[in-house]
């Protein structure tokens, strides 16, 4: 106590010895004033005029001033009563701060004589601040692991005030887990500290909001508060923990967008943040993260691309799970891609040939690779083209073909060929690849043309105008081009005697035939010649054909009596004995005709006679008959004229005149004739027999004809026929001529046969051929040769 004492006035007496040094120059000493701070203005601090000894006159009569130091007018003199008055309101904290104590040093001047007086004006502080808190609120952040009797600093409040009315103290509104502690800087400034007094449960209460209140010593005491939010922190003692460590998946290489691939999950012991995790991939390569998609919270993988096996097999994907702590762990996902079989094979074609040449065998046409993308199966591929094809599929170098041809091929057969290649492979389901190549066969020159006809007959008429055109011929050649243009020409003929080329010519192109000549029957019936074909290839090859031209007959010969001779200077007379019975045989008109056929067939008719009546001619035989018994009455010179006429269309005729002589005596009948007895004719049946015999001579032949003809008539109607015995206009049908020939040949010919006229004449007229084809029909090639010729008809009627 002593000591501290005399330190006091040790540092008095330095202090009043400064001040002494001031007063030497004031001359005066400093008297103290003390007043409040935020007095009113106007207040009073002191009597001036008492304090210095002076009278208030003297105040004024000497013009006393207060001047501060620091040249602010704090205060003022009332010169009236010598008061020093506060010129404004003081604010210690403003003034002073933090200084103590507070002091304003102020002279107060007065002239005549000059004189200082020092004073200074104390200024006490009031509790006018209250302690306050920067923020509002603190955050405070404890794990719920602190232990009991850890202190937790707290900010410090401020209060502008000082002494007692500064920060005294500070407590913490009622709670169970903290209290306050104030701990002393020892600068006289305290801090409090939150001390915690019963442990934190985060599950229980995650946070706390207790208010930190400030407290100064002023009377009544002033305070500030501040809200302190405690959160109560979880510990993150365990890492998350993947269920595996590699995760395998086959994905399949078709799969979809957005498809899920796989859930990866991990499991964190910690409750709340702690044990929330979030997935991520970790140190994924670009590919990947544009592949795949995680989920952060279900652990799903996603696909967000599509997949191609054939561009990446499989991958290895770090995935990482991180707890609400920070605390992580990893597992690996290895996506494997299976192959699908979604490539279709590829051909490609390094060559094509596609026209070869026929007869060639083993030709190459195409070469061709194949390939597939697809891995294993799917990847493997088998090459095939249709089997009915003569092409086959040569595996050469590794996955190269070549199509080559079988065989030889033939053009004519198939010119054409459409080959599929067809590529499979072997994948589920199996894709296959098609490529068409068309193939031509080139033509070569293998085919001779080929006439339609092995022989062509032509017919025609004769007599034809000159260049007229008979038939044509035509051959073909399967091959094509040039190698099928036909030309056709006559070839030389084995007859020296034909004149061919005067009588024929043949267009090359057209194959039309043409009679450079007419023609006639009685001179040439037939002739043959041979025509070629020939191709335009190299070498040509040519074929032959026959032709032979039948010439048609026309009916451009009348008949010529061959007997009697009609040349007039010795006319032929026919002796008759008039004993001569009835059907006695007088004579027989024989004519030939030139033409043949029907118009050759002749018939005879009487056309004028002396007595007519007495003769009959047979219609169908030029035979002369009497027709009764002759008698005495009868005149002797008989004059028959006969018209002898062909078949033909129109009919030509000659005539010839009888010279009849009737004699007295006997004769045999030329021939014996069957009677035609009325029995027989009431027995309904009539069988003639006619045996005609002609005989012509000429200078160059003898032409016979043996004429055997059997007619038997049929009468359906017996009354018609009594009393009317071959009526006139009866009509025979379906009678059968039957032509036996003892010459070379035969030839059979049926005709509808009428008979006409009464039975004297029995003229016969040829209605119709009853076998419709007529052919002309020669047997003999050389006309200049004698024909031996012999025919005998035979034909019944019904
Ligand atoms: C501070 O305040 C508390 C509670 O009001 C009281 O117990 C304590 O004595 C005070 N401390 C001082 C130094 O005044
Ligand atoms: C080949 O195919 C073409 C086009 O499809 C067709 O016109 C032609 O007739 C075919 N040829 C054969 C021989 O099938
Ligand atoms: C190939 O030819 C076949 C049979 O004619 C046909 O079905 C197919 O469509 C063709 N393919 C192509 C690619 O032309
Ligand atoms: C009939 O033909 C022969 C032989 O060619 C001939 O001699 C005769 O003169 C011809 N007769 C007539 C009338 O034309």
């Amino acid at each position: 106590m002593e000591t501290r004492e005399v330190l006091a006035l040790r540092k008095r007496q330095v202090l009043i010895l400064f001040v002494l040094l001031r007063l030497s120059l004031a001359g005066l000493e400093s008297r103290r004033y003390s007043v409040a701070e935020e007095n009113e203005i106007d207040s009073f601090v002191a009597n001036l005029a008492r304090d210095l000894g002076l009278r208030v006159e003297e105040l004024s009569s000497r013009e006393a001033r207060v001047v501060s130091d620091d040249n602010k007018n704090h205060l003022h003199l009332d010169l009236n009563t010598g008061d020093l008055l506060l010129n404004e309101k003081l604010d210690r904290e403003e003034l002073c701060g933090s200084t103590e104590p507070c002091v304003l040093h102020f002279q107060v001047l007065l002239k005549n004589p000059l004189q200082f007086f020092r004073a200074e004006l104390h200024i006490k502080d009031i509790n006018d601040n209250s302690p306050t808190f920067l923020d509002k609120e603190i955050l405070l952040k404890i794990s719920e692991i602190t232990t009991i009797g850890t202190t937790f600093l707290m900010e410090s409040a401020q209060d502008l005030d000082i002494g007692s009315n500064s920060l005294q103290n500070y407590t913490i509104s009622p709670n169970s887990h903290f209290y306050i502690k104030i701990r002393d800087s020892g600068e006289g400034k305290i801090y409090p500290e939150l001390v915690l007094d019963k442990s934190l449960d985060h599950e229980e209460e995650s946070e706390l909001r207790l208010t930190l209140i400030a407290l100064d010593g002023g009377s009544p005491p002033r305070s500030g508060t501040t809200m302190v939010l405690i959160k109560v922190l979880d510990i993150n003692d365990n890492a998350p923990e993947f269920s595996q460590g590699l995760y395998e998946v086959q994905v399949m290489e078709d799969t979809p967008l957005g498809s899920w691939v796989i859930t990866v999950s991990a499991k964190d012991l910690d409750a709340g943040n702690y044990g929330k995790i979030s997935y991520t991939f970790f140190h994924a390569s670009e590919d990947i993260r544009k592949t795949f998609e995680i989920n952060p919270t279900s652990g799903e993988v996603h696909l967000r691309a599509l997949l191609d096996f054939e561009v990446t097999q499989s991958y290895t994907i770090n995935i990482q799970a991180t707890d609400g702590g920070g605390l992580s762990e990893k597992c690996i996902l290895l996506v494997k891609v299976l192959d699908i079989n979604d490539n279709p094979p590829e051909v490609t074609m390094s060559s094509i040939t596609s026209r070869i040449p026929e007869n060639e065998a083993e030709t190459l046409v195409a070469v061709f690779s194949v390939r597939d993308q697809d891995s294993g199966d799917n990847g493997r591929v088998i090459c095939s083209i249709q089997d009915d094809l003569p092409f086959m599929l040569k595996p050469t170098f590794k996955n190269f073909f070549t199509l080559i041809s079988k065989k030889a091929l033939d053009r004519e057969m198939k010119a054409e060929y459409n080959v599929t290649i067809t590529v499979t492979d072997l994948g589920t389901p199996r894709l296959k690849t098609q490529h068409n190549i068309t193939v031509w066969i080139s033509d070569v020159n293998d085919n001779a043309p080929t006439f339609s006809q092995t022989s062509y007959t032509l017919f025609i008429s004769e007599n034809n105008s000159p260049a007229l055109l008979i038939g044509s011929i035509s051959a073909t050649d399967i091959d094509s081009g040039t190698n099928a243009q036909v030309t056709y020409s006559l070839l030389p003929t084995h007859d020296p005697h034909l004149p061919l080329a005067s009588l024929i010519s043949i267009n090359a192109d057209s194959g039309h035939l043409f009679a450079l000549r007419s023609l006639d029957y009685e001179v040439l019936r037939e002739f043959e010649f041979r025509v070629g074909a020939e191709d335009a290839g190299s070498p040509a090859l040519s074929s032959e054909a026959l032709v032979r031209v039948v010439v048609v007959d026309d009916n451009d010969n009348s008949p010529f009596v061959l007997y009697p001779l009609q040349n007039g200077s010795a006319p032929c007379t026919e002796l008759v004995p008039r004993a001569a019975e009835a059907g006695y045989l007088v004579t027989k008109v024989v004519a030939v005709d030139n033409d043949s056929g029907q118009n050759s067939w002749l018939s005879y008719q009487l056309l004028k006679a002396t007595e007519p009546g007495l003769f009959s001619v047979w219609a169908h035989n030029g035979e002369v008959r009497t027709t009764r018994l002759l008698s005495e009455r009868d005149v002797a010179k008989h004059r028959l004229v006969v018209l002898v006429k062909d078949n033909g269309e129109p009919p030509m005729s000659t005539t010839v005149t009888l010279h009849i002589v009737l004699v007295d005596g006997f004769s045999q009948p030329y021939l014996p004739l069957p009677e035609l007895s009325p029995d027989e004719v009431q027995d309904n049946s009539l069988t003639i027999y006619l045996v005609i015999a002609l005989a012509s001579i000429s200078s160059l032949f003898l032409f016979s004809v043996l004429l055997f003809v059997a007619v038997r008539l049929c009468r359906r109607n017996r009354a018609a026929l009594v009393g009317r015995s071959l009526v006139p206009e009866i009509h025979f049908q379906d009678h059968l001529v039957d032509v036996s020939g003892t010459g070379t040949r035969s030839q059979s010919y049926q005709y509808e046969v009428c008979l006409t006229g009464d039975s004297g004449t029995n003229e016969f007229k040829f209605l119709k051929p009853i076998i419709p084809n007529l052919p002309v029909y020669d047997s003999d090639r050389n006309m200049r040769e004698s024909i031996n010729f012999q025919n005998s008809f035979g034909f019944s009627i019904q």
